[in-house]
Order: structure tokens, then C-alpha cells, then sequence
């Protein structure tokens, strides 16, 4: 079984960015974690992540050649991005949104996904650890 994590947006900065939202891990220790939790549950797992939309859709089309789900935090992009939701349809592999934080404690337009209702789940509000749960929750729809 193979995997993606897919970050989207500033999140290349956790770590200095907002700590007290987003929390004081980098993007690296938390690929780490995954590939790490990858090995433990015998699943490969390939992390990128991009500040660029188009990137994202290119990385989502790739996705759907050689990957059996995604695990995706838009970042910014969840809130806005038509073009991301229509790769996800697009692609038809099961895809997890994610965040760290509890995006609907926050301000009123992160109460708006624009992917939500093409994903097979979302987890949001428990730090690096969203992207744990989404990866054993992907894991479990993914299995026979
Ligand atoms: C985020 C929440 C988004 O609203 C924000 O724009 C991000 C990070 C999160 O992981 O909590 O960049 O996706």
C-alpha cells in the first residue's frame, strides 16, 4: 500500500509559524512521524508539499497512478480552491482532509471547506496528530 501526504501552503514554516495554532513541530518531524507510522503498519509513504495550487493538482493527478489514498491539508486552499476539490473528484483514490488546527473555533470563513464533501473524511483540531488519525482512518477505508 502506498500513501501521499500532501501539504499545501506555509505549512513549509510550522515550526516558526503561529506555534501557539499550529503547534511547535516542523513539516519535517511530522513526515518523519508518517513514514515512521508507515513502517510500523507496512504502508509506503511519499510527503510533499507545495505553496502553489497548480503543484498540488499536478501532485494529486500523480497520485492517482501510483498512490491507494491521500492524506491532504490544503492549508489557505480549503477554504477557496474549486480547482483543488475537482482534482479530488477527479482522481477517485480516497482522499482524508486535514487539519491541525480546530479550523471551526477560528475565524468564520475557515468554517468553509471547499473539499470536504469530496473527501472520505476529515479530522481537524489535534495538532501533528490529525495527520496520525487521518492515516489510520485512510488505512482502514483502504484495506479489503
Ligand atoms: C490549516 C487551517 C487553515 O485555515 C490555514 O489556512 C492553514 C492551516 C490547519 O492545518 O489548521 O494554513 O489547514
Amino acid at each position: 500500500m502506498k500513501i501521499l501526504i500532501l501539504h499545501g501552503p506555509n505549512l513549509n514554516l510550522l515550526g516558526t509559524r503561529e506555534p501557539e495554532v499550529y503547534g511547535s513541530m516542523t513539516l519535517d518531524d511530522i513526515n518523519k512521524k508518517m513514514i515512521e507510522l508507515g513502517k510500523e503498519l507496512g504502508v509506503e509513504i511519499k510527503c510533499i508539499q507545495s505553496n502553489h495550487e497548480g503543484a498540488l493538482i499536478d501532485a494529486l493527478h500523480d497520485a492517482r497512478m501510483w498512490a491507494n489514498g491521500v492524506v491532504f491539508n490544503p492549508g489557505g486552499y480549503t477554504h477557496i480552491s474549486v480547482a483543488l476539490r475537482d482534482a479530488i473528484s477527479a482522481i477517485q483514490i480516497p482522499v482524508i482532509e486535514v487539519h491541525l488546527s480546530n479550523v471551526y473555533a477560528r475565524e468564520e470563513f475557515r468554517h468553509v471547506s471547499m473539499i470536504s464533501a469530496v473527501c472520505k473524511g476529515k479530522v481537524v483540531g489535534f495538532g501533528w496528530r490529525s495527520y496520525e488519525l487521518g492515516l489510520h482512518g485512510l488505512i482502514d477505508i483502504i484495506k479489503p
